[in-house]
């Protein structure tokens, strides 16, 4: 999002998704309705997950799930340092201790081989990131974490309609989260669901975003019995609209977002500069980002030139995602003995995420690839 010619992001909307905010605003019902309802059940379905609870972002949604899962001061919890830091901050808001494991550089997801030795008595859950869409080892993180007595928590916050195995994302753990920022493939401008088949799990989040209310005989939520310390994370009804708008577009929205990977991947694979994204076989992709890195030739400081002169040509770019680790309030954290993660931090200062949404068009495609060329031509990139 921004004011440049190609935005790095849009949200895909379209007339199904004003038409269903208007019929909110004439009912004037604007909060805990029939729309946050219908948003839940269409991802619950979609997802093939027993309970759907919608909250009012992909960061409170995993601060509830860790927080039904009991997760607190003492417990560890093994995740990946290649993340939007949310996924992070999750686990310090509930008390516990990330323990970070580097990430394989195919998928970008954590290295499966290197989950166990992170595993102390201490550990409660593995929380797991799809990055930028990609379940890859989704599978085998549910197996580590199944034979250790371990939660396992997907981040899907990028991954929604993404599969592995034939599994849709969110469906792997105790629960999944995804996140519906303008920028996601079903986006809500702010918003999250938590998607479970434990019911004791959807219970206890319904009842967390809620202030804690509990429920009644009929099974509602009777609204002043408060049964535990609770937060207000509902989304509202005009949110949920836009959401029940996306979902019913869900496959096109995903096919039109696959659509402008493969433009540019096709258009880019001539260059040799980049390392483009692969998908493993077994790997269904939600493209949520488009991703390409620079070779182990180029340094951080050339990337850095190369997103600020696709900016300075009105071209969108950014540099998904730097190190959670490195952030200064993270690395505080573990005093003067910092830990290194090489894979996560060498790929991070190479990534130069392009202009990526629905709507892109195969000639701004070009228009991307040709202004890459231009500046990868001018500059002594790679070659200092
Ligand atoms: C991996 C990951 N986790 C968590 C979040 C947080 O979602 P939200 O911005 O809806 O709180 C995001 C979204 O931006 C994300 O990309």
């Amino acid at each position: 999002m921004g004011s440049q010619d190609i935005p790095l992001s849009k949200p895909d909307l379209s007339p199904l998704e004003t038409e269903l905010v208007l019929e909110v605003m004439r009912n004037e019902r604007l909060a805990m309705g029939p729309m946050t309802e219908e948003f839940e059940s269409l991802v619950a379905r979609y997802v093939g997950a027993r309970h759907a609870v919608a909250v009012n972002s992909g960061t409170s949604g995993l601060f509830c799930v860790l927080k039904a899962l009991g997760i607190g001061p003492g417990d560890e919890v093994i995740t990946t340092p290649f993340s939007f830091i949310a996924s992070t901050n999750v686990i310090l808001h509930v008390g516990a201790t990330p323990v970070f494991v580097d990430i394989e550089p195919v998928s970008l997801n954590m290295d499966p081989g290197l989950i166990e030795r992170a595993i102390t008595e201490r550990t409660r859950a593995i929380l797991a990131v799809e990055t930028f869409g990609n379940p890859t080892h989704m599978d085998l993180y549910a197996e580590i974490a199944r034979r250790h007595g371990l939660a396992m928590v997907e981040d899907c916050c990028e991954a929604l309609g993404g599969a592995c195995g034939g599994k849709k994302a969110g469906t792997f753990g105790s629960a999944g989260v995804f996140g519906f920022y303008p920028n996601k493939q079903v986006a809500t401008g702010e918003g999250g669901m938590i998607v479970t088949d434990d019911d004791e799990i959807a219970n206890t989040c319904r009842s967390l975003r809620n202030q804690g209310r509990g429920a009644d005989a009929a099974g509602k939520q009777a609204w002043l019995r408060h049964e535990r310390l609770g937060y207000n994370f509902r989304i509202s009804e005009l949110q949920a609209a836009v959401g029940v708008g996306q979902m019913r577009r869900i496959d096109e929205l995903i096919e039109r977002r696959r659509r402008v990977a493969t433009a540019y991947i096709n258009r880019l694979s001539g260059m040799s500069e980049f390392v483009l994204p692969t998908v493993d076989p077994e790997t269904e992709m939600s493209w949520f980002v488009f991703v390409p890195r620079l070779g182990v030739a180029f340094s951080r400081e050339e990337r850095d030139e190369l997103i600020n002169g696709l900016r300075i040509h009105d071209i969108g770019a950014a540099d998904y995602f730097p190190c959670i680790h490195e952030m200064p309030f993270i690395r505080a954290l573990f005093g003067s003995s910092p830990p290194s993660f090489p894979i996560a931090e060498s790929i991070s200062g190479r990534t130069v995420a392009l202009p990526f949404h629905g709507g892109i068009t195969d000639k701004e495609v070009e228009l991307v690839a040709q202004t890459l060329e231009v500046l990868l031509g001018r500059q002594e990139f790679g070659r200092r």
